[in-house]
């Protein structure tokens, strides 16, 4: 008898377990973030808790402990950092519930402690970061007024850091910072803006290299993915992006900067009603390079300015004497619809110029019934074979 109750309570917390989907066990500890206090209203601040969980997830020194942030409950999050470094070598933040910022006249604190970021994650190896919740950056409170509006997550020194299977919508200005995280993997993950919404890109990535992206769904106002300097063997593929300004490298060599990038690796995205496709955008009086890029299989639906390079990007009037050279970028596979006629556009730099542009296998005709595309070249070297529109102006 005692073992038959002992056998159904068993089966009791266990099917409890299964409808949380998490198991607690003696290898990977659980920490609720609903035992430390938080409220999870969407009104209480609930940074002290998630503070406070954070301590005992980050100092856990058995298996892989895990920091639950429950479904069906919505945390109200003032600027936040989680550092590491931590005892465990891997830690996974099960996000299963949505995250919201404060509306920005609420939001003095984010300037007091000099923060430029809603939440924060550095120092730490081996971070995961998913569950099916959703980050929410109140970013309307913040588009119409201010130049300098925070990043909604940013992660700093992750190695290893895995993201994915999570929503980001309406940061203040960049959703997703990454910068000094190799190793890592990007998945599965929606962020969406307004299309008209300034400086909301999805993803930045700087300074890291091996990285894979991969199975994004982006409907921003910029960028959709951006590349800084620093940064090499990223591969990005399966990315629908639209609305946003597509997928750029750069831009580099800003205030003289010298810039490296190199093993770029764009595969099967899809630019629908976007203001750049695939672009490589570099500042006037910046060096360094940009190299050992490709893009591929790129679909096209009404993009404006699908293939660009833009050595001339100056808007602020910067020294002119030198630029990123740029070479050994191979675009095969681009097919679709553009919105302008100048569907191909490589505006290289004037004393360097672009070396190794290869073009194959492209066909971008207009979305504008009876219109023509053209390509348009500038100091660009290479080949190209099988072109719509001819790409008669590029140097062998
Ligand atoms: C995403 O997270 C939810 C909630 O934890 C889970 O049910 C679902 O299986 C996850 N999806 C993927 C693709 O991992
Ligand atoms: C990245 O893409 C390149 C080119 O397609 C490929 O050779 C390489 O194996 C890929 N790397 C990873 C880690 O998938
Ligand atoms: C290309 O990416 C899309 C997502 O944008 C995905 O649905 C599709 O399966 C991918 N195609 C291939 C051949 O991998
Ligand atoms: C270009 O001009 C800037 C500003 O005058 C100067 O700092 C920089 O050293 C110059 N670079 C080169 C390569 O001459
Ligand atoms: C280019 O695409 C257009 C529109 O889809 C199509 O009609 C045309 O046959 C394609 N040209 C080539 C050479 O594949
Ligand atoms: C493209 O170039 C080829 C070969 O020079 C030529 O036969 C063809 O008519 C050109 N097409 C267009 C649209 O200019």
């Amino acid at each position: 008898m005692k073992s038959l109750f002992a056998a159904l309570f068993m089966f009791l917390v266990a099917s409890l377990c299964l409808c949380v989907r998490i198991t607690a066990d003696s290898q990977n500890p659980l920490f609720n973030v609903m035992n430390y206090g938080a409220k999870g209203d969407g009104q209480s601040d609930d940074s002290k808790a998630f503070l406070k969980v954070w301590q005992d997830v980050c100092g856990a020194t058995k298996g892989s402990p895990i920091l639950l942030i429950p479904n069906g409950k919505t945390f109200l999050l003032q600027p936040i950092a989680f550092k590491g470094a931590c005892k465990s070598a891997t830690i996974n933040v099960q996000l299963q519930g949505d995250l919201v910022a404060p509306q920005r006249v609420n939001a003095w604190k984010w300037q007091d402690n000099g923060r430029d970021t809603w939440i924060e994650f550095s120092d730490i190896s081996g971070l995961v970061v998913n569950g099916g919740g959703k980050i929410d950056g109140q970013g309307a409170s913040w588009w119409k007024c201010c130049s300098e509006s925070p990043t909604a997550l940013y992660f700093h020194n992750c190695q290893n850091l895995q993201l994915s299977n999570l929503t980001h919508i309406n940061s203040p200005k960049n959703h997703i910072s990454i910068n000094s995280c190799s190793s890592s993997h990007i998945s599965n993950l929606h962020i969406f803006a307004p299309e008209d919404s300034p400086n909301t890109d999805g993803i930045d990535i700087s300074a890291s290299s091996n990285i894979i992206i991969e199975n994004l769904e982006m409907k921003t106002g910029d960028d959709c993915i951006a590349i800084n300097t620093e940064s090499s063997f990223i591969n990005i593929t399966d990315v629908a992006c639209g609305p946003g300004h597509g997928i750029s490298i750069g831009s580099l060599g800003e205030n003289g900067e010298y810039a490296k990038v190199e093993e770029i690796h764009v595969r099967n995205c899809s630019f629908t009603g976007t203001q750049n496709g695939v672009r490589i955008k570099t500042w006037e009086g910046g060096s360094g390079y940009a190299r050992k890029i490709t893009f591929e299989d790129i679909h096209l639906i009404t993009a404006k300015n699908p293939v660009i390079i833009d050595q001339h990007y100056n808007p602020r009037n910067a020294a002119r004497n030198s630029t990123v050279k740029v070479s050994e970028i191979t675009y095969r596979r681009v097919h679709g619809t553009s919105a302008v006629e100048n569907a191909i556009k490589l505006d290289c730099g004037n004393s360097i110029g672009c070396t190794n542009i290869v073009l194959e296998d492209i066909n971008i005709t207009s979305s504008v019934p009876g219109k023509n595309t053209y390509a348009s070249c500038n100091n660009a070297h290479g080949r190209s074979s099988l072109s719509t529109p001819n790409i008669s102006c590029l140097y062998n």
